[in-house]
């Protein structure tokens, strides 16, 4: 279709991104309806909006005096699974409560694009390696489908946890196969539920759409903060409501450990009476690259490590922890009618971040130039930008080595958050699980394995030891099968029960 008698090339010639039909001559007819296709659902209005903003705010002097505005999280809205031990098992009964009558979702954000790992499918098809080869997908469903189990057991009552699974125009297809050929890993299907966030075009200094070839503009999902606006505009708030949920555990893919719909989190938010919440682990390296989560100017919100000084981050209080310690590990909780305000008032006062990028591009000829260093931005919300909003926001401090170890970067030497680390880190909790419950581990002489793998000759490994979490959702429930007995590595605890699994074997 010629896109002047569509009205294309003047909306485009008025939104100054004509150059976007540069090469419509060369284009076949498939990559034109294409192109047009892109083009026509485009708001050039609100995007070149979303651009000025962005660059504004970006380049402002607002984040100059961050320091002096940012306040730690008071004592008294933070609950702690080691300083309130106390209070541990009400929050877990509280949480369980709910669940137990339906009132509980959880919500994955599984929208990114997993550059760093640099795969081309979603994060959580990965098989980090596990004697299992679970992937991130399979791992996060046995654990809703126990912790299902779990509450129908305590309140004899039959419940569900519906699962809200956020992803993007490029992992959409792929996610929805992948859960279909493996049969919702034993969910019921109508109780997970797909939604696409929204995606935006790469822009260059001067606000022009980047072309990633000669008939497709390069886009990227608008962030996981684009969760909100895709709430609304698919009809997600609405599921909740008919389901009558309640509280919403909000989490991302990328945390092997991740506990979801977290009884004990949720019934901690829940009594106090919190509409929105966030899990921290505790931060004591000041320059590990988290966000922190602190008051700025009285308001909460998460603060990225790029935006403060050394000398901020190295702050100590009088108990020696530092002062800004608080580490976002992207666990939210929302109550329902909060995320509804979120959805219909906030959500449009939220700023975009701005990523500066590398973004191929085409040249005047049509060449694909990828540049050395950034030429554009990639613009992007992020779903703690509404903390500020609440009226009763609580902070949850968790052990780092029981819930936090995100998959971010491909394998390395030493490298951080990778397959590797990831791996080591389920194995060595189920291993911990396993000392817990009365088991021990022997070597192939009989000689008992301490129980804290030595440093020394590089054996520092964990002790392969997987748990499915169709037997155990939080090392509950092991004693029966393990307690007084003795293991050879490889031991996989199934719901077949215990099995060591021969050297180089399965
Ligand atoms: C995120 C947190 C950071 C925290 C860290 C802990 C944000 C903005 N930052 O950082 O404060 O310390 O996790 O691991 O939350 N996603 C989408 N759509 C998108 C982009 C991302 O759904 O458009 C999802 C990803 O699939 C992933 C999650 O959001 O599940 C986190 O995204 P990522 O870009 O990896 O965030 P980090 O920079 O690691």
């Amino acid at each position: 279709m010629d896109p002047s008698a569509s009205g294309l090339t003047q909306r485009l010639a008025e939104a100054g991104q004509s150059h976007l039909l540069q090469f419509w001559g060369e284009l076949s007819p498939e990559e034109q309806a294409n192109l047009t296709h892109d083009l026509q659902g485009m708001d050039f209005k609100e995007i070149s909006g979303f651009f000025k903003n962005a660059m504004e705010t970006s380049s402002s002097t607002k984040h100059e005096k961050m320091d002096a505005r940012m306040e730690p999280v008071p004592r008294e809205v933070l609950g702690s699974v080691t300083r309130d031990r106390e209070s541990l098992k009400d929050w877990e009964l509280a949480g369980l409560h709910c669940i137990s009558q339906s009132k509980v979702a959880a919500l994955l954000l599984a929208g990114g694009q997993g550059t760093r790992l640099g795969v081309s499918y979603p994060k959580g098809m990965y098989d980090v390696g596990l004697p299992s080869h679970k992937t991130l997908f399979q791992i996060q469903a046995e654990r809703i489908l126990k912790l299902q189990q779990l509450a129908e057991q305590k309140h004899k009552i039959k419940c569900c946890i519906p699962w809200y699974i956020m992803t993007s125009g490029r992992t959409m297809e792929s996610t929805k196969e992948f859960f279909s050929r493996h049969n919702y890993f034993g969910l019921d299907k109508n109780n997970i539920i797909f939604f696409r966030q929204g995606m935006l075009p790469a822009m260059d200094y001067n606000g022009k759409i980047i072309l990633e070839n000669k008939g497709k503009l390069s886009m990227a999902p608008d962030g996981n903060g684009g969760l909100y606006r895709a709430l609304g505009n698919q009809g997600i708030m609405d599921d909740m409501e008919r389901r009558g949920i309640q509280f919403i555990h909000v989490y991302c893919v990328d945390n092997i450990l991740v506990k979801v719909a977290d009884p004990a989190f949720v019934g901690f938010c829940v009594q106090k009476g919190a509409d929105c919440g966030a899990k921290v682990v505790e931060k004591t390296n000041p320059t590990e690259a988290v966000g922190v989560v602190c008051k700025v100017d009285g308001r909460y919100q998460v603060v990225e490590y790029s935006e403060i000084t050394l000398a901020t981050a190295e702050k100590r209080s009088a108990d020696g922890r530092l002062m800004f310690n608080a580490g976002n590990v992207a666990n939210h909780f929302f109550s329902f009618s909060f995320l509804r305000d979120v959805v219909e008032k906030y959500e449009p006062k939220l700023q975009h971040h701005v990523a500066q990028k590398k973004i191929p591009y085409l040249d005047a000829q049509g060449q694909l130039i990828k540049p050395d260093k950034p030429n554009g931005i990639k613009m992007e919300k992020f779903v703690f930008d509404i903390f500020q909003f609440a009226n009763i926001f609580v902070v949850y401090e968790v052990l780092r080595e029981d819930e936090f170890s995100p998959l971010k970067n491909a394998d390395s030497q030493d490298g951080k958050d990778t397959p590797t680390t990831a791996r080591h880190a389920l194995m060595s909790l189920h291993h911990r699980w396993l000392l817990n419950a009365g088991g021990n581990f022997i070597d192939e002489n009989g000689r008992p394995l301490p129980a804290i793998p030595s440093l020394k000759d590089g054996t520092d490994l964990p002790i392969k030891c997987e748990i499915s979490p169709l037997v155990s959702y939080g090392g509950e429930g092991l004693e029966e099968l393990v307690k007084g007995q003795e293991f050879h590595p490889t031991l996989m605890i199934d719901e077949h029960g215990a099995h060591e699994l021969v050297k180089n074997g399965v």
